[in-house]
């Protein structure tokens, strides 16, 4: 895990590859077909995918709907399947998968596809069996993910959709001022994963003094609340940790009861205008004793916090392939204190090719 967690510059560059010239339009190989006039009919995107890649989904629904203004749903493969889902020719699926073998989310294509709604995979092993099923495909370069808690493919998949919203945008000419200067940040994104990667020893040292602890909360809002959700996953998955992932906003409707002295709260904060919300929710779980670690790009000088890892500025819908690189690092150093199987957790398989 600890080598694909420093394989992302890597592999994330791989993924943008040619696909953003420095002049001239974007265009995507297996989506040459895409007409203007369909991308304009299209009436909704589904995503539907299953764990981390359905959580690089929710990343991605916030760019479709932000950047393209396209209505967005995001589902989980086992719960689309049995649904009778409402989508028609002029709706566009997505299938979201690593190994492209997982057997929920073949199994949402086919029904998606008996519907008449168009497919794209995005998968990351050549060739696999959803590739054979969708009727397009557009591939992640992340290279072989081995161990069970997937980071690199994740990382990629966020990367890649920046990279489709914003052929779609151009295509269908919504926010072209947002589309430049996601293209100019997405160059920039395999350094900036390597800068973040520098910060593991500070994330090591929160990580060594909370690995006994039984819960752990994760807060954010927009799409920081999509990389909480992936973060909690990765946490309860290696380490065996209770972890849960909170909308911030929804804390005072429940969750807040269970803030007590000691106990550990990580948020994330990347989405400017979010900034003041998020500072007046870290305040509540700090006053009732809570031990807090901050992932964040943006100006908090005047806070006084113990822990919090200043990640490089980027692009808010950028910012999920640099907000979770600490936190998986944050997982990887508690299932490691733990002397647990970083690489291969109980009970868990790489590809889950049966219900
Ligand atoms: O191969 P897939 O991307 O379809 O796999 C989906 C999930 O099984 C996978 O992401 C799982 O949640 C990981 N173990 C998470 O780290």
């Amino acid at each position: 895990m600890l080598k694909e967690i420093y394989e992302q510059p890597k592999a994330i560059r791989e993924t943008i590859g040619s696909l953003i010239p420095e002049t001239g339009a974007i265009s995507i190989p297996g989506l040459e077909n895409f007409s203007k006039e369909f991308l304009k009919s299209i009436n909704k995107i589904n995503i539907v995918a299953c764990g981390t890649a359905m959580f690089a989904g929710l990343s991605a629904r916030v760019m479709f709907e932000q950047i393209c203004e396209i209505p967005t749903e995001v589902e989980i493969a086992s719960e689309f399947r049995y649904k009778n889902p409402i989508i028609n020719e002029n709706t566009l699926c997505f299938f979201i998968t690593q190994s492209g073998e997982t057997a929920d989310t073949i199994a949402a294509l086919k029904i998606a596809k008996k519907k008449g709604a168009k497919t794209i995979a995005i998968a990351n092993v050549v060739g696999s069996s959803i590739t054979r099923e969708a009727d397009y495909t557009v591939y992640t370069h992340a290279g072989p993910e081995i161990a069970v808690a997937s980071t690199k493919a994740y990382t990629c998949q966020i990367t890649l959709f920046s990279i489709i919203c914003m052929y779609f945008a151009q295509q269908i000419g919504k926010n072209l001022n947002i589309v430049d200067i996601l293209k100019k940040d997405l160059l920039e994104l395999p350094i900036k994963v390597e800068e973040t990667l520098k910060l593991s020893q500070k994330v090591k040292k929160f990580a060594n003094n909370i690995y006994k602890e039984k819960d752990v909360f994760f807060l954010g809002r927009g799409i920081d609340y999509a990389s909480c959700q992936e973060a909690s996953l990765k946490l309860k998955e290696i380490s065996y940790i209770h972890s849960e992932a909170y909308a911030a906003g929804e804390l005072k409707h429940g969750p807040i009861s269970l803030i007590e002295n000691g106990i550990t709260v990580v948020s994330i904060l990347t989405v400017p205008h979010l900034v003041e919300k998020m500072v007046s929710n870290i305040q509540e779980v700090v006053s009732r004793g809570a031990k807090t670690l901050i992932i964040t790009n943006q100006d908090l000088a005047d806070k006084n916090y113990d822990n919090i890892i200043k990640i490089p500025k980027i692009s808010e819908f950028l910012s999920p392939v640099i907000s979770i690189i600490p936190l998986q690092l944050f997982a990887y150093y508690i299932s490691k204190e733990k002397g647990l199987d970083v690489d291969k957790p109980r009970n868990l398989a790489k590809s889950v090719t049966v219900e």
